[in-house]
């Protein structure tokens, strides 16, 4: 979850591993900091807050050195605080680190450290590594890497770590157990990084460590290793995301720059996949296992999860397959039931989940063979999955997940028609695909019409409670539209599915509620109809998002936004655009950075 970085080369590296932390800060923002080896001593700077904060102080007190490391934590052990922010050291001070991660049995550690004289300066589970990678060290374990590698023997959990020693001003040690790190040398030296995206101004060509690896950081150079240090050769990956996809290009947000993305990162999901009308997933074996399955079972966490619903009610309705859709942490721990001839897809924008990443473990221990739907070359999941769709959404930066969705949902409709044609459901696919390219166009008319969402944020903002009603296709966009407006404006919001309205929901409604309906599943405007009714006449405020033309929804005392006319089972594509819009509008207006809200984090690398 926290973000970590490493410069060793030819330039200054405080300034290089502010600009790379500050392309990470999205992981975890609650403090910062950097060490640098200056004249054979290791001098730390970290602070709480955010990186700019760190910035000002290197500004006014600049460091020197050619070698650093630098993190930006999102706290789990000790609260956010100058002390518990990385680097940490240990007791000489010789040796300096930053992970990302959970050292599980740190207490255990902690204790025998402590036994041995250690004096702990923080509450981080982190300063045992510190610690211990010292221990190994003064007992004259040889090297700096055979210290680090008999350190790491003792860690239970998981971590992304970069140790740097002032007796070795030219190397970083890096290594890495199920957390993401990228490694890769070009220009101005050797860089280290949790996460493509600070990388991308310096290299594309990348190393991305796999777990049990370590990697030692020259200025011009990188050897691999295995977890007993002998080397290993790798070829380098090539990123070809740009630079500018990873800025926020004239926007005043991230969340708002994505959210305007998505007409082209739903042309890059679509386009690789259409051959003359034609669905053609070349990445995937359309054979026999998808023709006799008998079920198929997804698992995602978060919006991911959502646009797994969607695709529950997209496979039943194209495929007429049963689906089994589970949120990734309930899966892996309610003994679920495995058979060989089902189908299991895994979601995840990151591909780094901790839970995603559990059950597809699971999954592959019992026999299932996983295909994942992500959007991060060279994820965990995408090296450890047995097939892999990738969403081509580019970096999503905010933490709030909008153009990832959009994309992950268009890869789900693909799927979904292409296995009814495989399955003699759908003669011909082309009227949907037909559709499924005019989205793109319907999502930039409903983008031209954001003000109409920026006034009524403006007016409904300081609602205490939110309600997002909807059915069929409309159930999981209420679900993903409850989750956008908790997650960025702190707004206690719901969702359900609207015939549960009287199950229980209802005795919420009075005049400090918004309700907003999705009614784009046209067989069941009459339904939606009532339930609208029934929340304005108990005083909540209304908003019904539906499709231009019909008025059916005009006369209620509810207010309408329209989308373009499209299938209704496409819908979620567009009716989710105005809500991703209303949420980020509530959380500016509510003073919130929509792109860092508080105690969330990019990614969930740890459960
Ligand atoms: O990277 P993943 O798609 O696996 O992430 C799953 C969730 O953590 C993620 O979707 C989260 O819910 C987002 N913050 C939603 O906006």
């Amino acid at each position: 979850m926290c973000g970590i970085t490493g410069f060793i080369g030819y330039e200054n590296a405080a300034p290089l591993l502010i600009r790379a932390l500050k392309k990470l800060e999205y992981r975890g923002y609650d403090s910062a900091g950097i060490a640098v080896i200056h004249d054979k001593k290791i001098i730390v700077r970290k602070m709480k807050g955010r990186i700019n904060l760190l910035e000002e102080s290197l500004l006014e007190n600049p460091l020197d050195g050619y070698t650093g490391i630098g993190h930006t934590r999102w706290a789990t052990h000790g609260e956010p605080s100058d002390i518990n922010s990385h680097p940490h050291t240990d007791s000489d001070g010789r040796i300096a680190i930053v992970h990302n991660g959970i050292v599980e049995n740190y207490i255990k550690l902690k204790q025998w450290l402590q036994s041995r004289g250690i004096v702990f300066r923080s509450d981080t589970d982190t300063e045992v590594i510190a610690h211990i990678i010292n221990y190994f060290y003064r007992k004259g374990h040889g090297s700096l890497l055979q210290s680090v590698i008999e350190a790491l023997k003792l860690l239970n959990g998981s971590y992304a770590l970069a140790v740097i020693c002032a007796d070795y001003p030219d190397r970083i040690i890096a290594a890495r157990k199920d957390s993401p790190l990228i490694a890769a040398t070009g220009g101005a030296g050797s860089f280290l990084a949790s996460d493509i995206t600070a990388l991308l101004e310096f290299t594309r060509d990348v190393y991305f460590l796999n777990d049990g690896e370590i990697a030692v950081l020259y200025q011009d150079h990188i050897e691999l290793r295995n977890d007993e240090g002998d080397l290993i050769q790798r070829e380098t990956t090539h990123i070809d995301w740009s630079v500018e996809s990873a800025e926020k290009n004239g926007f005043p947000h991230f969340m708002l720059k994505e959210i305007f993305e998505q007409p082209k990162s739903l042309e890059n999901a679509l386009r690789p996949r259409l051959k003359k009308d034609i669905i053609d997933f070349e990445e995937i074996k359309f054979d026999k296992k998808w023709l006799e399955a008998r079920r198929i079972v997804i698992i995602a966490c978060g919006t991911a999860y959502h646009a797994a619903v969607i695709g529950k009610y997209a496979f039943e309705y194209f495929a007429r397959i049963p689906v089994e859709v589970d949120i990734a942490s309930e899966y892996r721990y309610r003994n679920p039931i495995f058979n060989k001839n089902d189908i299991y897809i895994a979601i995840s924008q990151s591909g780094e989940t901790a839970d995603t990443l559990a059950a597809v473990r699971l999954i592959k221990q019992n026999g299932g063979c996983v295909i994942a739907i992500t959007n991060a070359p060279g994820s965990t999941l995408s090296r450890e999955a047995n097939e892999i769709i990738y969403t081509y959404a580019g970096p999503e930066i905010a933490v709030a997940s909008t153009k990832a969705f959009t994309s992950q949902v268009m890869c789900i409709y693909l799927l979904a028609l292409e296995l009814g044609r495989a399955r003699s459901y759908i003669p011909d696919t082309k009227k949907y695909t037909d559709e499924l390219c005019e989205i793109p166009d319907r999502i930039r008319k409903i983008l031209d019409k954001k003000e109409i969402i920026q006034r009524f944020a403006s007016r409904q903002y300081n609602k205490t409670k939110m309600l997002f009603m909807g059915r069929q296709f409309d159930y999981p966009v209420s679900m993903e539209s409850a989750l956008k407006l908790k997650e960025i404006s702190y707004t206690h919001s719901e969702a359900f599915a609207a015939g549960e309205l009287k199950h229980g929901p209802i005795a919420l409604i009075d005049s400090s509620t918004l309700v907003i309906s999705f009614a784009t599943q046209t067989a069941l405007f009459e339904k939606m109809a009532s339930n609208i009714l029934e929340v304005c006449s108990r005083g909540a405020a209304s908003l019904v998002i539906t499709w231009e033309g019909g008025g059916f929804f005009d006369a209620l005392n509810s207010e309408v936004f329209t989308l373009p006319k499209s299938e209704d089972c496409f819908s979620p594509m567009l009716a989710v655009i105005p809500a991703q819009l209303f949420s980020y509008y509530c959380a500016v207006q509510r003073g919130n950075d929509p792109d860092k809200p508080r105690n969330l984090a990019k990614s969930v690398t740890v459960e």
